[in-house]
């Protein structure tokens, strides 16, 4: 680990909205203070799955990070190839190989890993890591659950020894939440790409206890590009079958609902069950979350928006739109944007909220990287300061 003194100047000051306050990301808190000598730390830091979606986005934003010293990039199918033989964008970089997984002399030679693989692979390879003094930041849904009997229900799978020691300590990696936490963490799950959205977009309602406490459910519609499925080939995702269609799946059975139970309780102090209907669409990218909110007591709309805003201000990723704008994937597109708005039904008593992210940055590695950056003292928005490809 090599430790860089500098000056740190920063464009925003962050805490988070863990212990208390209504404002998520409040100015003036314990965040770094202008002008500050921090230790930045240049780290080693490898990508475990790097053949595939998040993993390649994970080596776009990692290459060109200044608090890298060096990349490994892992995959056991491609291991000795350079990555542009998998990523036709990334053909200039054929210096950079991919490397075996070899999970301890992996532990042993590294400071951080992103592991960027499916469910139930990450118990594995944060144990070793761990034990090594390495912090792992797992995209998949290892660690995300806080309730170890959820897993053989909606994961197929059970954490025990190390790993389930490791469930106990893990920090929901939803920076706007909980960036303190963060910063300490030996191992950050970072959140689904639909909990991201949903729970930005519920966390100002939630969080000032105006969500319905009566049992009813708030009810999700979200529209996903097939890249959330990765990036193996199947029937489904043909482009003849994907191609002008929009199909549901998975109807309030979709595993991330748990996750957005769990976060939501926490945020709320009680429980807030969810229907949860996820929808593919032919789209690369990109997420639109609709969601119908039952309220404890009617809410002004003009009232409802500035709540968002309060909430929300000095958060670098997430944009409140007022009256005169709707979240949409384009324009969050290629962006760790997280776009979000509320409006007021009829009735007075239901919310319409909707949030826009990409799944593949605030949703997966753009988030990952955000996390990285608290966790080792970087400036947040470190290599997540492009603008969405728009149109
Ligand atoms: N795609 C998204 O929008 C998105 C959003 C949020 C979270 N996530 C989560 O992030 C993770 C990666 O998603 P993805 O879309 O990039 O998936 P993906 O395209 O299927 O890539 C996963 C990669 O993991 C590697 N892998 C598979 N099993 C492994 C094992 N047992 N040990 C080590 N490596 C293994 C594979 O590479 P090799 O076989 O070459 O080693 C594969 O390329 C998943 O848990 C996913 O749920 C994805």
């Amino acid at each position: 680990m090599i430790m860089q003194p500098v000056l740190y100047w920063p464009q925003r000051v962050h805490s988070g909205l863990v212990g208390g306050g209504s404002r998520i990301g409040r100015a003036g808190g314990e965040g770094p203070k202008r002008g500050i000598e921090l230790n930045r730390v240049r780290v080693r830091v490898a990508v475990v799955g790097a053949s595939g979606y998040a993993g390649a986005e994970l080596i776009s934003l990692l290459a060109h990070h200044p608090g890298v010293a060096e990349l490994h990039v892992i995959s056991r199918q491609h291991a000795g190839e350079p990555v542009g033989k998998v990523w036709p964008h990334l053909v200039h970089r054929e210096d950079l190989l991919f490397e075996p997984l070899a999970s301890e002399e992996l532990a042993a030679s590294v400071d951080c890993i992103f592991g960027s693989t499916p469910a139930g692979a990450a118990r594995e390879l944060a144990v070793p890591a761990v034990r090594h003094g390495v912090r792992y930041i797992d995209l998949g849904a290892d660690f995300r659950l806080h309730d170890p009997d959820l897993y053989p229900r909606y994961y197929k799978f059970s954490h025990e020894g190390e790993a389930l020691s490791l469930l106990g300590e893990a920090v929901y990696g939803l920076p706007e939440v909980h960036r303190e936490e963060i910063k300490q963490a030996r191992v950050v799950a970072n959140p689904g790409c639909y909990p991201t959205a949903v729970l930005l977009g519920l966390a100002p309602l939630l969080r000032h206890g105006l969500v319905a406490r009566d049992g009813r459910a708030v009810q999700v519609a979200a529209l996903s590009g097939v890249s959330g499925a990765g990036a193996t080939p199947a029937a489904g995702y043909h482009f003849p079958e994907m191609t002008e269609n929009a199909r549901p799946y998975q109807v309030a059975t979709h595993r991330h609902t748990p996750e957005m139970e769990q976060e939501a309780a926490a945020l709320a102090g009680y429980a807030v069950p969810f229907t949860f209907v996820p929808h593919l669409i032919p789209a690369s990218r990109g997420i639109l979350a609709t969601c119908f909110v039952p309220l404890e007591e009617p809410l002004k709309a003009a009232r409802a928006l500035e709540l968002y805003r309060e909430t929300y201000r000095g958060e670098r990723f997430v944009r409140v739109l007022g009256e005169e704008a709707l979240p949409q994937i384009k324009a969050v597109a290629g962006s760790n944007f997280c776009d979000v708005t509320v409006r007021m039904a009829a009735d007075g008593k239901t919310a319409v909220v909707l949030a826009a992210i990409d799944n593949l940055r605030k949703g997966a590695a753009g988030q990952a990287v955000q996390n990285f950056n608290l966790m080792f003292g970087w400036p947040e928005e470190t290599a997540l300061t492009g603008y969405p490809l728009f149109p």
